[in-house]
């Protein structure tokens, strides 16, 4: 079992160094490696996360395992090879994709998630389930980003792999990401581990925010702070990078957070149209809802006056709106 557990991540080190090599030291890489360029990735990064690119062949892989003596029917089972459906033998799961490499917590290779070169689908493509992969446990990072994490007792949770790396060029060294599926619980007891605090810093778009939503009472359950990156209408933190740069990323968002409230009172707002006077009391009512489930009463009167700033309405009917709710729901 221990052996065959061992077999499996060194064909994942040395399939992810032959990616990695392609990519770097052959032609056959050289769009993928143009196309990695152009989105702002430098060769530091490519490194760093040993960014690779697998050929477009069928059994560029196949021929490569089989070399080295790796029985194919185990790569199959790990995820690396695909079993022909007649039988007649395997295929390479990644073609013509950029690889990235994903390791355990000791830093080894134990699964790969591959990128579509621009547009096509599915635009990722990753390892399945196997005896070393499990997704639901696995952060993509995490290895690389523990030490700051501790450091800093935070850690900051993107969506994407893309993410993850271009932030690290403007400084979060503590930034990971789950494998494209929502975080679990599992995740959530790694993290508290590490760090007091994350900071969540999902996708502007409607998708990432829904998540967002749906991750913080997770975190909250493990007993961890949650704040929340803001980011422009339908950007995420890569493009956000890209089109204003480093210090603007880390300035206007990662040094801005808002808290698990904010977001939520900011989330709530959006399903209402505050230009009707049904939408501004239904969003009254819903805010004092979020603000009644705050345990301190400094933190109540705090987005109270707010609202009754915003709206102009007293702040003792507010008041005693939240008050209600909290007795409506002890
Ligand atoms: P880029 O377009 O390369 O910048 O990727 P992205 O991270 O911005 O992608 P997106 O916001 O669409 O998705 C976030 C994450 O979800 C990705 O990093 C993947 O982990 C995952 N994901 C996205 N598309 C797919 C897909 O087609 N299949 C799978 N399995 N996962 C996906
Ligand atoms: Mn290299
Ligand atoms: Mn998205
Ligand atoms: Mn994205
Ligand atoms: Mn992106």
């Amino acid at each position: 079992q221990s052996g065959e557990r061992d077999k499996l991540i060194e064909a994942h080190e040395l399939t992810s160094k032959l990616y990695h090599y392609l990519l770097m030291n052959t032609s056959h890489g050289q769009p993928a490696l143009e196309y990695l360029r152009s989105r702002g990735v430098s060769d530091k990064q490519i490194d760093q996360f040993m960014i690779g690119y697998a050929p477009p062949e069928w059994d560029t892989l196949v021929r490569f395992l089989d070399k080295r003596e790796f029985k194919a029917e185990a790569m199959e089972k790990g995820g690396l090879l695909i079993a022909k459906q007649d039988g007649s033998g395997y295929i390479d799961r990644f073609r013509d994709r950029i690889m990235f490499p994903i390791r355990n917590s000791e830093g080894k290779a134990i699964a790969l998630a591959g990128r579509i070169l621009g547009e096509g689908q599915p635009k990722y493509l990753n390892s399945p389930e196997t005896m070393l992969f499990n997704k639901s446990r696995s952060l993509y990072n995490f290895h690389q980003s523990r030490a700051a994490m501790r450091k800093t007792r935070r850690a900051v949770l993107f969506e994407g792999y893309m993410d993850v790396i271009k932030a690290w060029t403007a400084g979060v060294t503590n930034g990971i990401a789950t494998m494209g599926t929502s975080l679990t619980e599992n995740h959530a007891m790694i993290l508290q581990r590490n760090v007091d605090e994350v900071l969540i810093c999902y996708d502007g778009d409607s998708a990432g925010q829904a998540a967002v939503f749906k991750t913080i009472p997770l975190l909250e359950k493990s007993g961890l702070r949650v704040l929340v990156a803001m980011l422009p209408k339908g950007m995420d933190p890569d493009e956000f990078i890209e089109r204003k740069g480093a210090e603007a990323f880390i300035r206007e968002t990662i040094e801005r957070p808002v808290s698990v409230t904010k977001f939520k009172l900011i989330y709530a707002k959006k399903n209402h149209i505050l230009l009707e006077e049904e939408g501004q009391k239904n969003y009254m009512l819903e805010a004092v809802a979020i603000i009644a489930e705050l345990d301190s009463s400094t933190e109540r009167e705090f987005y109270l006056k707010e609202l009754s700033r915003e709206f102009d309405i007293s702040l003792e009917s507010l008041k005693q709106d939240c008050f209600h709710h909290r007795q409506q729901h002890q």
